[in-house]
């Protein structure tokens, strides 16, 4: 039997992937600071661990001598409103620095089969990033470096940090750049959802013949893949022979208006879209609209010419699923058990 660790699998992402692996036969142990909020934890792994990675001592009981595979996807991270609102740089560089600084020299100690480090689209550089209909996220386009974001910034330092210790130590790794992932069993309310949550928790919670509110003025634009492609692009690099790094995206490119507007579609409800932005939303919010980078969308020609497969789902199916769970969630309104 295989055997895997997914630290970070009390999160979105390592929840679906910890339960994938347990589903190929896999051996899984989850650490997170954190218990998952949405999956039982028998669905994703055999064993999990409440432990905060930032501690070297926590990073040393959780890798084991024989790990055949380990997905790093802890970090401190969110949406626009948790990393682009300037408050949290602090928390979201050392935080997420400690746990990748831990995991590298780890991993080398107890000689780990392979590791999988999750780098974001966050990385890229902003200049190449201001015309919403233009993005260029070519893997090839990351320097000169200028992310927009500290939280860009450190995942281009850990990028860095995991191919140095490929370099000098013979650390087997693959390193993806996620670009915007969604979602069941994701954050959707708290001030760390994404987008496509923040949408359709939205929708969910509207009155009919209501109006729901987008951030900025909607024209600003992105790509979504649905988590189980994710985990499935994460599943099929692993297995090659190519260390990356390499986007895993969808290229199927929106403005944040066609975005909203498919969440309302999918709903079914009579809703109109209210775009806040500039003194208004800062009026309101107290900070000033975080709005990130004008335009995003993954490149995939890499990831095509390199292992040979592709994501394909179409972003309304995806909306659609997410919101059938969102709007559960919205009606049994929950009280997480963190
Ligand atoms: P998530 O926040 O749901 O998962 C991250 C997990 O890390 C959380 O469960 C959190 O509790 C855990 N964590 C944070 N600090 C920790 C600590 N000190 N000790 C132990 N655990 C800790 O986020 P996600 O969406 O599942 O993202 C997973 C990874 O993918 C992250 O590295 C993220 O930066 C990266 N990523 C995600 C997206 C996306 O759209 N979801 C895009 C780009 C990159
Ligand atoms: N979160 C959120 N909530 N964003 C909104 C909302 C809302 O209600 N309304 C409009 N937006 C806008 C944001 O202002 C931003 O311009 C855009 O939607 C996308 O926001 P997010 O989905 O929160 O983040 P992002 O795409 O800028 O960054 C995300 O993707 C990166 C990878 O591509 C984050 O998840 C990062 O952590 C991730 O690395």
């Amino acid at each position: 039997m295989k055997k895997a660790i997914v630290l970070g699998g009390g999160g979105f992402i390592g929840g679906h992937l910890g339960k994938k692996l347990k589903e190929e036969g896999y051996f899984v142990r989850i650490a997170d600071i954190k218990h998952h909020e949405y999956f039982p934890h028998e669905e994703i792994c055999h064993e999990f661990i409440k432990c905060d990675l930032t501690d070297p001592k926590a990073v040393e009981l959780v890798i084991f001598e024989d790990c055949d595979e380990l997905y790093q996807l802890a970090a401190d991270m969110g949406g626009a409103g948790y990393i682009f609102t300037g408050n949290n740089d602090a928390n979201v560089m050392h935080n997420s620095a400690m746990i990748n600084l831990n995991v590298a020299k780890e991993s080398v100690k107890k000689k780990v089969g392979k590791v999988f480090y999750s780098s974001s689209a966050c990385m890229y550089p902003e200049h190449n990033q201001m015309d919403p209909d233009n993005p260029n996220c070519e893997e090839s386009s990351a320097y000169p470096a200028n992310p927009d974001s500290e939280y860009g910034w450190e995942k281009l330092f850990s990028e860095r940090l995991f191919f140095s210790f490929n370099r000098n130590f013979g650390l087997d790794v693959r390193v993806a750049r996620f670009h915007n992932i969604f979602g069941p069993q994701g954050t959707w309310t708290g001030g760390k959802e994404k987008a496509p949550a923040a949408m359709i928790r939205k929708v969910a919670e509207a009155e009919e013949g209501g109006e729901i509110e987008v951030w900025g003025n909607g024209k600003q634009t992105r790509s979504f893949l649905y988590v189980t492609e994710c985990v499935e692009a994460v599943r099929r690099l692993m297995k090659s022979d190519f260390q990356g790094p390499v986007n895993i995206g969808s290229e199927e490119m929106v403005t944040l208006n066609q975005l909203a507007q498919i969440a309302i579609d999918v709903s079914g409800k009579d809703l109109s879209i209210y775009n806040i932005e500039g003194e208004e939303f800062e009026q309101k919010y107290g900070f000033k609209c975080p709005l990130g980078v004008q335009g995003r969308n993954s490149d995939n020609k890499l990831y095509r010419e390199k292992i040979g497969w592709e994501v394909s789902m179409p972003l309304q199916d995806g909306m659609k699923l997410t919101f059938d769970w969102i709007s559960s969630q919205v009606q049994n309104k929950k009280p997480l058990k963190v």
